[in-house]
């Protein structure tokens, strides 16, 4: 069996992106599905390689029972081949990550979060920038991260696209 790969990107790679794997994974474990996934996060800056997500990210992270313990990486080379759906957080994300891709095949894969926000419930068209924001920020991202992961998960269950010989 294949795995799907699945790497969450944001400018930092401290906030947004490392709460989106944690927030993922978590889902995936709890339905039983994690042999069928590959599940990372990246930077599109170089700021904070090496260091744990943002402390107050971890915190609000924790208080619904998310550990984020991803260690800060930038995106490479090698994440477009190795990765089936690479999903940035911004309209900067996307733009940095498109000028990144190796080729065309590899900027196929680039995705927005936002495609999967239940826009009834957000008005939001992406997952901004907690990290001059107060404890209020920190929660909203959590919030439409939460949101557009189960959305996430639930398109590959109705795709098929998880555990399935590909
Ligand atoms: P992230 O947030 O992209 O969600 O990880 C940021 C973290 C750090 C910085 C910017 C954004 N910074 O400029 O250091």
């Amino acid at each position: 069996m294949e795995k799907y790969k699945v790497l969450f990107v944001c400018l930092g790679n401290i906030c947004r992106s490392p709460a989106a794997e944690g927030i993922f994974k978590n889902l995936v474990m709890k339905s039983g599905l994690s042999e069928c996934f590959v599940i990372d996060s990246a930077g599109t800056g170089r700021y904070h390689i090496g260091d744990l997500p943002d402390s107050r990210m971890r915190r609000q992270a924790a208080r619904r029972g998310i550990t984020l313990d991803h260690r800060c990486r930038q995106v490479c080379d090698e994440d477009f081949e190795r990765f089936d759906l690479i999903i940035g957080m911004d309209d900067n994300n996307i733009s940095n990550l498109r000028r990144m891709a190796p080729s065309p095949q590899a900027q196929k894969k680039i995705h927005s979060m936002a495609e999967f926000i239940d826009r009834d419930k957000f008005r939001y068209d992406h997952v901004p920038d907690p990290y001059y924001e107060g404890t209020e920020g920190f929660e909203l991202v959590l919030d439409l991260l939460e949101n557009a992961c189960s959305r996430l998960l639930d398109s590959f269950v109705h795709d098929s696209r998880c555990c399935s010989e590909r």
